[in-house]
């Protein structure tokens, strides 16, 4: 069938590029006519394993174009994942979805779906609705335009993975015949396919992102338990995931969560809770523990370096907020080199993808070729990202390089006896 995306970020244009991959051609609207111009070459804009070669043999089924009135030439679903960014006030920005919204009513025809794809809060449907109402075409009557909220999952790094492997589909309608397109749309994922109202959908999102947020923060207030009483909170998460109901995923004690999603979806929850007159105590908890992590990390390398971080190097491995992506937003890294450049220190960094996207925020920063370059010279050596490949780090070779013999392992990547005995004092988060 046809279909067609509005917005070619990260959800965007990965749905784009798998709905063609199932079959289907689609039609990606962006108005950047930069990124336009560089996926008609052929060329992804953004990092995602397995996505540009997804791209390259799709080609013929995919049109990339400026031009809102290509979205509904010949779609039976209209997909908007414009972003929603934050403002100052944890408040959803929705200024993208209703200038999109605005631009595609007057080209809409009966019979056509408006999907949201992009995380919005309760009641956006509705207000989508109006504009639609008041914008379609002459002739065109509005209750024979459908407005649907369709959630995505997807996890950056994985977001291939995860939208032809959805764990759940779930839409929701004001019109059966709504749910009727979108079933085809999704046809041939094996997933379960769930269509309720919208404002269900809606928080289902928030509901799963907050819930995953709140494992999180929970493990890290354990972790800071066991730093008090000597035990080992990987340890811990390990036997407690054992559970079931309780399971090992999202159990990972470290610097809390970042990227665009976690820290921008809590914090618009929280809001709308307050908006509906309802304290959300324990998710404003959530992003409490999570603002701390990093405040307390700062503090751990400077108490290993004798609470003077005046003229110290540090070297700092990974700054991307997770690995496989190059995506900073959020990230943990960004406010621990902050802080440490606050209190003067030298900073050595190293990240597989990340460097060209912080570069400019901090002229200071010395960016490395790779970890050992990093360590160079350094008196502590704190990993900020898991990416894989620092797990494979020969301990001899970077505790030769160093000038002092201190690692604070952000991510319990490593195991603390090897790295005691390679000669460093090590120091993890709840360990
Ligand atoms: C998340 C959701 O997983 C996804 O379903 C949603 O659509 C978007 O938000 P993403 O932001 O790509 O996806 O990252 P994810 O892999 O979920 O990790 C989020 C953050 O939590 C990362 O900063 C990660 O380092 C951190 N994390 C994750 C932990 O600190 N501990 C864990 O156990 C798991």
């Amino acid at each position: 069938m046809d279909l067609s995306i509005i917005g070619t970020g990260h959800v965007g244009l990965v749905s784009g590029v798998c709905f063609a991959d199932m079959g289907h051609r689609v039609v990606c609207i962006d108005n950047d006519k930069d990124k336009i111009q560089l996926l008609n070459a052929g060329k992804a804009t953004i990092f995602e394993p397995g996505l540009p070669e997804m791209l390259a043999a799709n080609r013929d089924r995919l049109t990339f174009s400026t031009d809102m009135a290509d979205a509904t030439a010949s779609a039976e679903a209209i997909f908007v994942a414009v972003g929603t960014p934050a403002r100052e006030n944890g408040r959803s920005d929705l200024s993208y979805v209703t200038e999109a919204v605005s631009r595609l009513a007057p080209h809409l025809k009966a019979g056509q779906v408006v999907a949201m794809m992009s995380t919005v809060p309760v009641g956006t449907s509705r207000l989508v609705r109006e504009i639609i109402d008041t914008n379609v075409p002459a002739g065109v009557d509005p209750k024979e335009v459908y407005v649907a909220s369709n959630p995505e999952f997807l996890r950056e790094g994985r977001a291939v993975y995860d939208r032809l492997h959805p764990t759940r589909i779930v839409v929701g309608v004001d019109d059966e015949r709504a749910a009727e397109i979108l079933k085809r749309a999704f046809d041939g994922l094996e997933a379960p396919f769930y269509v309720t109202n919208c404002p269900t959908a809606e928080i289902t999102k928030y509901a799963s992102n907050a819930f995953l947020a709140t494992k999180i923060s929970f493990i890290n207030e354990i972790a800071r338990l066991c730093e008090l009483v000597g035990a080992d909170v990987t340890e811990v998460s390990h036997y407690m995931g054992d559970d079931p109901r309780i399971g090992r995923q999202f159990l990972q004690a470290g610097l809390g969560y970042g990227g665009s999603c976690f820290p921008k979806d809590t914090k618009a929850l929280d809001q709308i809770a307050f908006s509906q007159g309802h304290n959300f105590t324990l998710l404003k908890a959530v992003i409490d523990v999570n603002n701390m992590q990093r405040v307390r990390f700062v503090h751990k390398i400077a108490s290993a370096l004798g609470d003077d971080l005046k003229g110290k190097t540090i070297a700092l491995l990974g700054i991307s907020f997770k690995p496989d992506t190059d995506d900073v937003r959020e990230a943990p890294s960004i406010e621990i080199i902050s802080r440490l450049l606050d209190a003067r220190a030298r900073i050595r960094a190293y990240d597989p993808v990340a460097m060209p996207k912080v570069r400019g925020l901090f002229p200071t920063v010395t960016f490395c070729e790779d970890a050992y370059e990093a360590a160079a010279g350094s008196d502590v050596v704190a990993v900020i990202t898991d990416w894989p490949e620092f797990k494979d780090l020969d301990m001899k070779r970077l505790t030769s390089v160093m000038a002092g013999r201190v690692l604070v392992d952000g991510r319990n990547i490593f195991d603390p006896k090897a790295v005691a005995a390679s000669g460093l004092t090590y120091h993890g988060v709840g360990r």
